[in-house]
């Protein structure tokens, strides 16, 4: 009925005037509201009718949400989510009520058939890119710390698995404590501050390797308060590429981050908006590139995005 009614809108030379319902995770780091703000931005841009919903990190509130965009018969529907599990029943619910679901950024463990598609970066591929940077900065010796994103999320089960598909293939590459900081500075912090106590001041850790940005900034935090000077005394890598960790780099306190794109509203929407006009043959995932800054070029990086 949607696309029927969207191409009638068309055909008839309207403004698109789609009504979108969007379930995003929170506010945890500065990648996630960049991205909320990129999502809004985009759908001003476009005549969209955003129905944006912030679960604030919890799964049940964006069960609520879904349901609720339902009961609107909203166009189509958004789902970044929290967590992989537990969403067949609402997944199963939307395509009922014939409304196209799309998940951007996180995936789930549904059946596929439940959703158009995922358009999201590939976690795994920035776990390995992560874990080959180490084993070339460390040239292949190197007892880790890692501090894992939220629990059971995508970004948290692939980074940590694509990190160690690349690490295993070092013997004397070695994850030695491994916690969750939830993808927070606090966390992080926290985390890397009982690290810190358990390692007698990071004795022997040669790298700290965060799940994101915000959690490397904690630890960044926790090991300047316990003397340490870091992106000296122990390595670090992490993933997002928000600006503070770009200018962290530049400052030579931090070694290396993969760049997690936030401005994918667009791709989001083009999807969302071909589909609706009739377009189906989609694949399964449309994939967003992430690639590794390093010290080297993260001020010339700064610039480009207009940042000091
Ligand atoms: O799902 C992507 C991850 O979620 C980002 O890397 C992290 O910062 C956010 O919380």
């Amino acid at each position: 009925a949607a696309t029927f009614g969207f191409g009638l809108l068309l055909a008839a030379g309207s403004a698109s005037a789609l009504t979108i319902g969007f379930s995003q995770v929170g506010s945890e780091g500065d990648w996630r509201p960049a991205f909320s703000k990129d999502m809004k931005d985009e759908a001003a841009k476009r005549n969209i009718d955003l129905k944006y919903s912030d679960a604030q990190g919890k799964e049940e509130n964006q069960l609520k949400a879904v349901r609720s965009f339902i009961a609107q018969k909203v166009d189509a529907i958004i789902i970044a989510p929290v967590v992989v599990t537990g969403w067949d029943a609402v997944l199963k619910e939307a395509k009922a009520a014939k409304i196209p679901v799309f998940l951007a950024d996180r995936d789930v463990d549904s059946d596929p058939s439940l959703f158009v598609t995922r358009i999201s970066a590939d976690f795994n591929l920035e776990g390995r890119l992560a874990g080959a940077w180490l084993a070339q900065a460390s040239k292949g010796k190197c007892d880790v710390v890692e501090l894992q994103g939220t629990v059971g999320s995508a970004p948290a089960l692939q980074r940590k698995k694509g990190f160690e598909s690349v690490t295993a293939l070092f013997p004397d590459i070695k994850i030695v404590k491994s916690q969750s900081g939830d993808f927070t500075t606090a966390g992080g912090k926290e985390v890397a501050e009982s690290f810190i106590k358990a390692t007698n001041g990071f004795k022997g850790i040669c790298a700290v390797y965060a799940h994101n940005d915000n959690m490397q900034l904690g630890a960044i935090q926790a090991m300047k308060e316990a003397g340490l000077k870091p992106g000296k005394d122990v390595l670090l890598v992490s993933v997002d590429g928000v600006p503070d960790m770009f200018r962290l780099l530049a400052a030579g306190e931090a070694n290396a981050s993969v760049e997690l794109k936030s401005d994918i509203g667009k791709n989001i929407y083009d999807v969302v908006e071909a589909y609706l006009k009739g377009k189906t043959d989609f694949p399964k995932w449309v994939l967003i590139p992430s690639d590794l800054h390093t010290q080297a070029d993260a001020a010339a990086e700064l610039a480009k995005r207009g940042l000091k």
